[in-house]
């Protein structure tokens, strides 16, 4: 984060930049035979008792989630950054420049991901559902104050790019298409998670100890909703899963399948950016011990 500021921020935006059919699609449709999240992330390699098919259909249908999630978290990550930048309006024109291109890169992601759903549809039997509504839970994020939105934020824009880089990028069995998406998202996600930080920056120091402490909790009650959503869409994905497939399966095999898959869940859109290591040092720069356990209290309910 040293040395970085937002025309650090346009520089590397500029440098990022690609093209959604030039770049990353390319022409090309998903290929079943691959896998699309790698065991790192879908934590699919726990199913000993699933054949290999079985496993891998599996890891499509939480790619096909993962990217969903995306799409659908953009919606207010964009409302949010673009509320943001009325700071900037009358004042660093710089800045403002850098947020604009900020939303201008989420809303080609969004663009990116409804353009792959059905892609990703058609090599699936029917049944899968993605019931979230994305503008309904944006109003509803939208409540929040900025900085506990702009915290679960840089959460998110910090996982992308940790997923990408330690499972994603060196597995060498997945779909190629899957893959460049996920490469090409997280190139521009950097300069996303930079920006959170120098906003985060700049909202905590406009707040009085009261306000950021109603501000945890906001945070907690965000990162609750994102927990019933995905306790939502892993039980979703399992019925899906089992009723396609139709494993031959003990009842306790099914329950190691629903608790795995929301463990993964957990694990892919909370803990492994909670635990990120620049996510743990800029937040615990701005709470108190106290303000810290109880966050920690509320994460401890969901392991
Ligand atoms: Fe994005
Ligand atoms: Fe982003």
């Amino acid at each position: 984060m040293e040395g970085y500021d937002y025309a650090k921020c346009i520089e590397m935006s500029k440098r990022a930049r690609w093209d959604m059919d030039k770049d990353v699609i390319r022409s090309r449709e998903f290929d079943l035979s691959h896998k699309f999240l790698p065991d790192g992330i879908s934590k699919v390699d726990q199913f000993g008792f699933l054949n290999e098919e079985e496993r891998k259909f599996l890891s499509q249908v939480q790619g096909r989630t993962y990217s969903n999630m995306f799409g659908f978290v953009e919606r207010f990550i964009v409302a949010k950054i673009l509320e943001i930048t009325r700071g900037h309006w009358l004042g660093d024109q710089i800045a403002l420049e850098a947020l604009v291109r900020f939303c201008d890169e989420e809303l080609k992601h969004q663009k990116l991901f409804r353009r792959i759903e059905p892609m990703l549809a058609a090599g699936m039997p029917e049944g899968y559902t993605f019931p979230h509504q994305p503008d309904a839970v944006a109003a509803a994020v939208l409540q929040k104050s900025t900085w506990a939105v702009l915290v679960l934020i840089l959460e998110i824009e910090l996982f992308t790019q940790e997923h990408y880089r330690q499972s994603i990028e060196p597995d060498e069995n997945l779909s190629p298409l899957f893959k460049d998406i996920f490469f090409f998202h997280m190139k521009e996600e950097t300069t996303h998670a930079l920006m959170d930080e120098l906003e985060l920056l700049r909202e905590d120091k406009k707040l009085t100890p009261m306000e950021r402490d109603r501000a945890v909790d906001e945070l907690i009650e965000l990162v609750g909703a994102v927990d019933g959503l995905l306790q939502a869409q892993s039980k979703a994905d399992v019925d899906y899963f089992l009723k396609v497939r139709n494993p031959l399966l003990e009842k306790g095999q099914i329950d190691r399948i629903r608790e795995g898959v929301l463990k993964a869940y957990r694990w892919q859109y909370i803990f492994s950016g909670a635990e990120h290591p620049r996510f743990t040092k800029v937040l615990g720069g701005l709470i108190t011990e106290n303000q810290g356990k109880r966050i920690n209290n509320a994460l401890g309910l969901m392991r």
